[in-house]
């Protein structure tokens, strides 16, 4: 399987809120945001592997600013790291007036994403090249949260069977 760059699966999806996103008070649900960002990091895993995908888990989500209805809000997905069937894909969002054209950054995303055959068992992702120092210094990032993410898993599973 031929490894593959960080930029041959970078993904964008733009969205233009309307008050079908909104609650009452004219902001954009959280879902809303939540659900797009999930279909950019899937577009992104499977450019990557070229497979079907699963979300496994959502490791962070952060709410920086609300969304507003009118705004065009773009989606970039980028796989920061991958190893055996898991991917891990940041999502950074991006609110844009469109009348003014001022942005701001209202969201970021880490989503682990599984590549899986028709049968949705876990298969093989081709490695991940970074090539700048920013893709570089997000792959070590990523890997950080996976060791976190095990060593949290696995110090549950021990406190239950200790209980
Ligand atoms: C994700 C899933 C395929 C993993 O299956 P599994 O039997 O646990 O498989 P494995 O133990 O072999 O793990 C496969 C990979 O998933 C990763 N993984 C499993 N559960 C995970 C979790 N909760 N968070 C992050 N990564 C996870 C493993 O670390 C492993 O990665 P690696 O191969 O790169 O090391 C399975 O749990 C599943 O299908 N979940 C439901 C997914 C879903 O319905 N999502 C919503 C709709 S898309």
């Amino acid at each position: 399987m031929d490894p593959r760059t960080v930029s041959e699966s970078q993904t964008q999806l733009i969205h233009w809120m309307g008050v079908n996103d909104a609650n009452s008070a004219g902001f954009i649900h959280g879902g809303v945001v939540m659900k797009l960002c999930d279909e950019a990091a899937g577009a992104a895993s499977v450019k990557h592997s070229r497979s079907r995908v699963v979300t496994a888990g959502v490791d962070r989500m952060a709410f920086i600013t609300p969304v507003h209805v009118g705004e065009l809000v773009t989606f970039s997905a980028s796989v920061n790291a991958a190893w055996r069937t898991s991917m891990e894909v940041g999502v950074r969002v991006e609110a844009e007036n469109p009348r003014t054209g001022e942005r701001r950054h209202t969201n970021s995303a880490y989503l682990t994403m599984v590549a899986v055959d028709e049968q949705g068992r876990p298969v093989e992702v081709p490695k991940l090249i970074a090539e700048t120092d920013e893709q570089h210094a997000r792959e070590a990032e990523a890997q950080v949260r996976r060791r976190n993410r095990l060593a949290e898993r696995d110090e549950i599973i021990a406190r239950r069977q200790a209980e």
